[in-house]
């Protein structure tokens, strides 16, 4: 067995109770209530980030929740990995969905059970002790820099400001994340692509009052009737989406771009039986991962208005909402996207009602390169670790620091993830499998050789 191996060996069950302490910390950026957990998330980086052997930990204050900066500089002759992580996590809702509590994590058939195991607590702390045992080789073979933010899943707001006012700090050579999925345990891959996104809150308004829909209904516009039927406008049978000039600037992949990413494994009925489904629903002339990878979507994420409460009450409603979702591949802008949005949906609105968009946060997609010296590290590492070289892939979630980093760093990423799609992150179980975590760190270790080595 290989140094490395030998030593998550024998320090394995030491590696697994340091993360579940970290899961038990609830660090739910969205809700104010935790604010106070989301700090102790940080203390806890910063103890984890010096038992591990760094030069130096800073805690840095934002107007949200703080930044967790690290460094270990050994040489300047080195290349410099930049870590990105994030320690906040998804709200732990609906609790009741829940096997066992969210924030009690608990070891079943392999797996940890906890908001945050898989995104991102257990795949950030891989680097912690992929550091650990980096050090006690010797001296590291590259330079190590952290940036840990406790606002990724609320849009990451203060980052940007931070890395452009610290980007001399920051300089490296690559940004390593692991934050993404690999295809299965048995076919590794190495994410490259991101969508972006946008994202909007939409309220149709008509009466100054909730009305009684048998005395009014019929004569005046019901604004959930109206939202709804706006909504179903906005695909079209083919399933594209109608806002005018939304793919004017999305990047058609070549033919053999997409035979390159057909070469994935994928299997369909295994697809649909994991999340239950009897069909499938998409864009005509793509398949299921191109769908996923690169074609933008709309999807509402949640609706009210009206009554919803127990029996039925006889209401023509004031008032209709909607959260809407876009995401977007490259070279679509979030923020132009947004402005097409408002001017189509405003369009869509019949006299009867009144409409008003409001954009969220949103981001950029992304896209790193195969032929990168931190690709053919990650690769080799990834092939030495899983005895399987990895395959590129296209993902369909959204991490919108990437774009910022390679704006203002000019560095590539390189996307080491090591999660299944079948970790149900954001989802009630969430879970990450032991065999990950620790294969994971191990690949962690073997990419700072390899990046040191292919350097030179
Ligand atoms: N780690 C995810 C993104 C992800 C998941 C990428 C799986 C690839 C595969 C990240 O924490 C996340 O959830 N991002 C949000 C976007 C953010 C702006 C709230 C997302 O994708 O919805
Ligand atoms: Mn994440
Ligand atoms: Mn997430």
């Amino acid at each position: 067995m290989s140094e490395v191996k030998s030593y998550i060996d024998s320090h394995q069950q030491r590696f697994l109770d340091e993360l579940l302490e970290f899961l038990r910390i609830p660090s739910v950026s969205a809700d104010s209530k935790f604010k106070q957990d989301v700090l102790r998330g940080a203390d806890f980086l910063e103890r984890s980030l010096n038992q591990a052997g760094v030069d130096q930990v800073e805690i840095c204050p934002t107007p949200g929740h703080p930044i967790v900066y690290a460094e270990k500089i050994v040489s300047e002759e080195k290349p410099t990995v930049l870590v990105y992580g994030h320690y906040d996590v998804q709200p732990a809702d609906p609790y009741e969905l829940w096997d066992s509590p969210p924030f009690e994590p608990v070891i079943k058939d392999q797996r940890i059970y906890a908001r945050g195991s898989c995104d991102d607590k257990g795949q950030m702390y891989m680097h912690i002790k992929a550091l650990e045992i980096l050090n006690q080789q010797g001296e590291l073979p590259c330079n190590i820099k952290f940036i840990l933010e406790g606002e990724e899943e609320v849009g990451s707001a203060n980052l940007e400001n931070f890395v452009r006012e610290n980007a001399a700090r920051l300089s490296c050579d690559v940004i390593l994340i692991s934050d993404t999925a690999i295809i299965s345990n048995d076919t590794p891959s190495i994410t490259v692509g991101l969508r972006g996104l946008s994202y909007v809150e939409v309220e149709v308004s008509g009466p100054n009052r909730d009305l009684h829909s048998g005395v009014y209904g019929g004569a005046v516009a019901n604004p959930i009737n109206v939202l709804c039927k706006m909504i179903s406008s906005l695909i079209d049978e083919r399933g594209r989406i109608t806002i005018p000039g939304f793919y004017d600037k999305v990047q058609e992949l070549t033919e053999q771009e997409r035979a390159k990413l057909a070469e994935a494994p994928f299997d369909l009925a295994q697809y649909k039986k994991t999340i239950g489904i009897n069909d499938i629903q998409g864009e005509e002339g793509y398949t299921t991962l191109e769908r996923t990878g690169i074609r933008p979507t709309l999807d509402v994420n949640g609706i009210w208005g009206g009554y919803t409460g127990e029996g039925a009450k006889t209401v023509l409603p004031a008032k209709a909402n909607a959260k809407i979702s876009m995401r977007l591949v490259p070279n679509q802008d979030d923020e132009e996207i947004v402005k097409q949005f408002t001017k189509h949906f405003l369009s869509l609105a019949p006299e009867s009602v009144n409409v008003k968009v409001t954009p969220h946060h949103g981001g950029k997609p992304a896209v790193t390169p195969t032929n990168s010296t931190a690709y053919q590290a990650a690769s080799k590492a990834y092939e030495e670790a899983w005895q399987k070289m990895p395959i590129p892939t296209r993902d369909g979630g959204s991490i919108p620091i990437v774009a910022l980093f390679s704006e203002v760093l000019k560095v590539n990423t390189v996307l080491m993830g090591f999660g299944l799609d079948s970790d149900a992150i954001h989802s009630p179980n969430e879970s990450y499998g032991i065999f990950n975590y620790l294969k994971g760190i191990e690949t962690i270790v073997l990419f700072h050789h390899q990046f040191a080595a292919l350097s030179k």
